[in-house]
């Protein structure tokens, strides 16, 4: 395949500063999910409770990067990264989780030693403190999220350990990865740790008319004090920046002629989107379109929680995936739902596609939507953007059989994914969308946690059958190398 023709218009659009690379969570790569000293988290138990992953796999093992950073970091070197994004797991660091709770300094000492490889080899550290692992204990002890005045304080202890820990040389940090999915796969369906809901065929216990909205406002209060204690006790001296990673795909009306539909699609956008992000960049508050629908079911910000909340967050981390299209329901809302009355669908009225299909149902490869997305956030934050998570699946994966330890595996289609969503960051950049990083998920094929080693999301392809998880390079790293190459403006020094 060559590289050589890509569009001469967008050449040099990302400014010379910009960073890319691949982004990971803990959960899913490390393994040595009881080793030195680590305590259980919320995914530990989810995944040994049978019936809770679709081909029955834990995250014990995994990829073994736990074991492995340093090949792994070589590896990606040499696909080219300037940055690495991934999370502590805060049941290694504390295997209770509490703010009384003993520190476990071989777990530190981990994620110290991976810092200062990153360093040694000029990849610059984007680290995550919440990738949804919970620690159990804190789970059992007091209900986790569900009990904020208990959880604030041991999750701000946790974030002064990383700071004054890891601080002195990681300057990127980011409080929760995709607090919106947290809340609704784990609290409104039940289908991800800790595995509570309403329907008693899936969970023995929750809410999904109430938890996940308690849930959501604990996650924005405590990512609100932890960037405060950031920003008065450490950036002075660290000089780092503070963010949260919101997830959220685009909503296209099914029929775009019609006021109702296009009325529904925007406010499937806030009931995904704004829920978290105009609280922290806009308003202060939720969404009015979500007070009407939830009314007390969505709780309410104090004025000081409100000020609190309001402008924490530094830059705009963003998740984002896919497209869907949206019909307004004409029935009243439903009790458990979470998606502003809509229903979702994969074709619009005219019968055109949302998307090429990847191996993974939810996800269609669908830039235009994307290259919307950009402009919408942009529009309405005027917040810079770090795309924090962006890849896909693609269909026969599974079956690749390497002749050599240098095989590459050929993925034309999630080399096209990447072609067309950066075409459409490059263009949005042009326009003025202010976007300074892209991290393609992901490094390698991983847990993806219920699905658990179903879906391959990586640019490398790991034999999960091998305990010593060989690594095999795919197109697409290759592929991204030279894109970058050709979008990011060379430095004027
Ligand atoms: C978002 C999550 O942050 C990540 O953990 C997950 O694997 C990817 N999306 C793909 O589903």
């Amino acid at each position: 395949m060559s590289f050589s023709d890509f569009d001469p218009t967008i050449k040099g659009t990302l400014p010379a500063d910009f960073q890319w690379g691949y982004a990971t969570a803990a959960p899913q790569i490390e393994g040595a999910w009881n080793k030195d000293g680590k305590g259980l988290s919320i995914w530990d138990t989810f995944g040994h409770t049978p019936g809770k992953v679709k081909d029955s796999s834990t995250a014990d093992d995994t990829t073994r990067s736990y074991d492995f950073y340093k090949r792994d970091v070589a590896r990606m070197k040499a696909y080219g990264v300037t940055g690495y994004r991934f999370s502590l797991s805060w049941s290694r660091i504390i295997p209770l989780g509490s703010k009384d709770d003993p520190v476990n300094e071989q777990g530190l000492k981990f994620y110290s030693d991976l810092v200062d490889e990153l360093l040694a080899n000029g990849i610059t550290p984007f680290v995550t403190l919440f990738h949804w692992d919970t620690p159990q204990e804190l789970e059992n002890r007091y209900g986790g999220m569900l009990n904020k005045e208990k959880y604030i304080p041991d999750f701000n202890r946790y974030a002064r350990v990383c700071f004054e820990r890891l601080g002195d040389r990681v300057k990127n940090w980011i409080t929760y990865n995709e607090p919106g999915v947290y809340t609704l796969a784990g609290y409104a369906a039940g289908v991800h740790a800790p595995g509570r809901s309403s329907f008693r065929d899936r969970n023995e216990e929750g809410d999904s008319s109430t938890e996940p909205f308690i849930v959501a406002h604990t996650e924005l209060l405590s990512h609100a004090h932890v960037a405060r204690i950031y920003k008065e006790e450490f950036k002075p001296s660290q000089k780092g920046t503070i963010m949260i990673t919101l997830h959220g795909n685009w909503n296209e009306p099914w029929d775009a002629d019609d006021p109702k539909h296009v009325e529904a699609a925007q406010r499937a956008q806030e009931f995904e989107i704004a829920w978290f992000a105009d609280p922290l960049y806009k308003t202060g508050d939720y969404p009015p379109s979500m007070r009407a629908q939830l009314g007390d079911r969505l709780p309410r910000f104090t004025s000081e929680e409100s000020k609190l909340v309001l402008g924490s967050s530094e830059a705009y981390g963003m998740n984002s995936y896919t497209t869907f299209f949206v019909k307004n329901r004409d029935a009243e809302p439903d009790i458990n739902d979470h998606k502003g009355n809509v229903e979702v669908f994969d074709t619009n009225k005219q019968g055109v596609e949302r998307g090429i299909e990847s191996d993974t149902p939810w996800l269609r490869t669908s830039p235009h939507g994307w290259g919307k997305l950009l402009r919408w956030i942009w529009d309405r934050y005027q917040t810079p953007i770090f795309i924090t998570e962006n890849g896909t699946t693609a269909k026969g994966e599974h079956d690749f059989k390497p002749s050599g330890p240098d095989d590459i595996l050929e993925d034309p289609h999630r080399v096209d994914f990447f072609k067309s969503y950066l075409t459409e960051v490059a263009k949005a950049s042009q326009e003025g969308v202010v976007i300074k990083s892209y991290f393609g998920w992901t490094f390698t094929d991983n847990w993806e946690w219920a699905a658990g080693f179903t879906d391959r999301f990586g640019v490398t392809w790991v034999d999960f059958n091998d305990p010593e998880k060989p690594r095999y390079a795919k197109r697409s790293a290759y592929f991204l190398k030279e894109f970058f190459g050709h979008l990011i403006a060379e430095s004027k020094k």
